[in-house]
């Protein structure tokens, strides 16, 4: 069993990945810490809550963090998400308590008391770099960061440059990848091959389970953005991908490179640099995602959504 902390701004991609982590057994989940992103902090914590109670898991520790970037005015994502975060289902307000102390506490107490903890960052990435700046001794103790975040090829989603994860707090990226810390890197090249289908959300209808019914819900809200914004056949499940990794490292395939952080350039910040090619002889620091086998990855989601 992995043992992880999901830190998180759900989102209705990120509520997936939650389902699957709390689904699967191969994840011990520790505890998820929530961060302003997709929509602001108080409304992350309690989107985090809602997907808890809603796999049968109130007993989950739940963290509020960071409610802005470091250094910068955050920016949301209602366009993608809607005003809730997780438009496309109707939720009543949570009934689980969010944990006393702050998710940066958690993070650094967990890692300096836990060994070999993996971090699944799937929102920008204040939280994580705030911990690493306040504690650096925990750098060297975490297993892996394996987060969603950046693009190569298929550059930007909320810039032409940049991925919105990034792009929100470059500075904090900019940390978390000079950390020294594993890095395993689900960017937009991986995530827009992992498209949901009509079929596929039906087959989560089917399952006739409240889970069901709120993944089919979620997922047909946001794919009608992403549709009308890629002329794609459905919608890139980006935050699943990470937990998919966790749970089977041969779903997906990638590079070990150097990847770098833009922070300075207004027409390019949050642009992740990846040294692909190998043309400079900055040291690798990350496994950089590209490849991916859609069939299995959306058997996956299927098959363990369908326990809960
Ligand atoms: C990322 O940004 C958010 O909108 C999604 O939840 C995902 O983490 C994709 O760019
Ligand atoms: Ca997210």
């Amino acid at each position: 069993m992995r043992k992880i902390i999901i830190d998180t701004d759900p989102g209705q991609d990120d509520a997936v990945a939650i389902l699957l982590a709390l689904a699967s057994p191969e994840v011990d989940v520790l505890g998820i810490t929530a961060v302003a992103g997709n929509v602001p902090l108080e409304l992350t914590a309690k989107n985090t809550r809602i997907v808890c109670e809603l796999a049968g898991r109130p007993d989950v520790k739940v963290f509020a963090g960071c409610d802005r970037p470091i250094g910068r005015t955050l920016v949301t994502a209602e366009h993608v998400h809607g005003q809730t975060g997780l438009n496309g289902v109707e939720h009543p307000d949570p009934t689980m308590p969010l944990q006393e102390g702050h998710a940066v506490d958690f993070i650094i107490d967990t890692i300096r008391s836990t060994d070999d903890v993996t971090l699944c960052p799937l929102g920008p990435l204040t939280n994580i770099a705030t911990a690493l700046e306040r504690a650096p001794d925990i750098a060297e103790r975490i297993k892996e960061i394996v987060l969603m975040g950046g693009a190569y090829f298929e550059v930007g989603n909320i810039t032409p440059a940049a991925e919105f994860n990034i792009y929100v707090d470059p500075e904090a990226a900019d940390i978390v990848f000079k950390s020294g810390t594993p890095l395993v890197v689900a960017p937009l090249d991986l995530t827009h091959k992992m498209l949901t289908s009509a079929e596929w959300i039906e087959t989560m209808r089917a399952l006739g389970t409240p889970v069901g019914d709120a993944v089919a819900g979620w997922t047909d809200f946001f794919e009608r953005f992403d549709v009308a914004k890629y002329g794609s056949a459905g919608a890139p499940l980006h935050d699943p991908c990470v937990i998919a990794h966790i749970i089977d490292p041969s779903l997906f395939s990638g590079r070990h490179v150097n990847v770098e952080i833009e922070t300075e350039s207004p027409l390019t910040r949050g642009m992740t640099v990846a040294d692909w090619w190998g043309v400079t002889d900055r040291a690798k620091n990350a496994l950089f995602l590209g490849g991916g086998d859609r069939a299995r990855f959306f058997d996956l989601l299927t098959t363990r959504l369908g326990t809960l």
